[in-house]
């Protein structure tokens, strides 16, 4: 007879993969996050890497070969010129192109009939965002919005608290991490020119601290924001960053933001309060925090928040009239399970073999998005926005 303690145990099923039936796969854009996805891909018993394109002549043929893959089909112009390919018979493709080619790259892989997981952020412009869920619902088709730390189980723990019901009612968040010094042009300077990235920081690591706090609120409906960025480091051909790099030139190129903050209004009486940068005269700008009517959750900063999060959590809270803290320590990483990032993958390829839903909805990042574009529209009309978000 079964124990009725059983019920409470974590159950751990494994998700056995059905190797003989296999996913042909293509990449779009084949840069720094690209390499993440084919390492990823690679480990999955069930996949196929068929093809590859990139705007850049040779650069595909050299990630494939970089990654001791052959027969790869990567003689393309760009995405479009792959996904016109009906040979290749894709079922699915990584979008992993600068931000501002999500939209158009996007679009055209559901409009062939393709399965997309999209790289964070979702897109530059909430319009945008809307085009490619309206090709999502023309195709059919899964769109899975890039961002790993959903899978982490720290971040889960997160949700988990707020949904316990243990803080109450909540009515104010503060969010957001950044960088000392951290403007990310490794590789050039996709990141930090305005026709390939669009939007700065704020997007770039903003859309992973929205996307901690709203999905573990419910993503309620954003409806007024006022934004404000600013670029004092970009700028600055004597930034460190550039220096080091021998490349102060970049300071010319730079068009987006370095640093951002905003003061959200969201559905339901919360308040959302905002801060971001890839470069600031501070170590952070505070820690995640979490008020409700029956307790407060502290989640200590990070620099990104694209893995977990930066420390125990720290419930605050009244229990027979004393004023207690609770602590829920980290969630230590399991030695061998699959990173956040393979489960990314996993869970995209889960939800294209069975036709279950995407694993990061665009439902909930056009949400996301509309914040951070709304941000910037606030920002550069120097005054409260409402939050307009076209119909599908
Ligand atoms: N999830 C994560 O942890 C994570 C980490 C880093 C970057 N990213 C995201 O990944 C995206 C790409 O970042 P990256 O660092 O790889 O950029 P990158 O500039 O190194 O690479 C982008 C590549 O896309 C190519 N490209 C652009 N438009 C194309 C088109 N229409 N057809 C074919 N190729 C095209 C470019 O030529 C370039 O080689 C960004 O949006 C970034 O925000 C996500």
């Amino acid at each position: 007879m079964a124990n009725v303690l059983d019920e409470f145990k974590e159950v751990h099923v494994e998700n056995k993969v059905d190797a003989s039936k296999k996913l042909r796969v293509g990449i779009i854009g084949t840069g720094w996050i690209a390499d993440a996805h084919i390492a990823s891909y690679m480990k999955q018993p069930d996949v196929e890497i068929v093809a590859g394109a990139d705007l850049i002549p040779g650069k595909a043929a050299a990630f494939f070969k970089k990654h001791g893959l052959k027969n790869v089909k990567c003689d393309y112009k760009d995405a479009d010129d792959m996904l016109a390919d009906k040979s290749l018979k894709l079922d699915a493709v990584s979008v992993c192109t600068y931000n501002r080619q999500h939209a158009p790259c996007a679009i055209a892989a559901l409009n062939a009939g393709v399965h997309v997981l999209l790289e964070k952020p979702f897109t530059v412009t909430t319009e945008e965002a809307v085009e490619v869920m309206r090709a999502e619902k023309k195709s059919g088709k899964v769109l899975s919005i890039g961002f790993q730390p959903r899978l982490d189980d720290n971040m889960k723990m997160v949700k988990k608290i707020v949904e316990s019901g243990v803080l109450g009612k909540i009515y104010y968040i503060q969010t957001g991490g950044g960088r000392r010094r951290g403007i990310p042009t490794p590789f050039g300077t996709t990141f930090i020119e305005d026709k390939t990235a669009g939007l700065g920081a704020l997007a770039d690591i903003g859309c992973y601290s929205l996307d901690m706090v709203l999905n573990a609120i419910g993503y309620p409906k954003p409806l007024t924001v006022s934004g404000y960025k600013s670029a004092y480091f970009g700028k600055d051909p004597n930034y460190c960053g550039y220096v080091a790099q021998g490349h102060p030139e970049y300071a010319k190129v730079f068009g987006v933001d370095d640093f951002a903050a905003a003061f959200v209004r969201l559905e339901g009486g919360i308040i959302l309060d905002f801060r971001i940068a890839w470069a600031m005269n501070i170590d952070t700008p505070g820690d995640t925090i979490i008020l409700g009517d029956k307790g407060g959750l502290r989640i200590p900063s990070t620099e990104c928040w694209n893995g977990s999060i930066g420390g125990d959590l720290t419930i605050y809270h009244e229990v027979a009239g004393n004023q207690v803290e609770t602590k829920i320590p980290m969630i230590p990483e399991k030695p061998g399970a699959p990173s956040n990032f393979d489960k990314k993958i996993r869970t995209f390829l889960d939800a294209c073999k069975n036709g279950t839903p995407a694993p990061v909805p665009s439902s909930q990042i056009l949400y996301n998005q509309a914040i951070l574009y709304s941000i910037a529209r606030s920002s550069d009309l120097g005054r409260e926005v409402e939050v307009e978000i076209p119909e599908l």
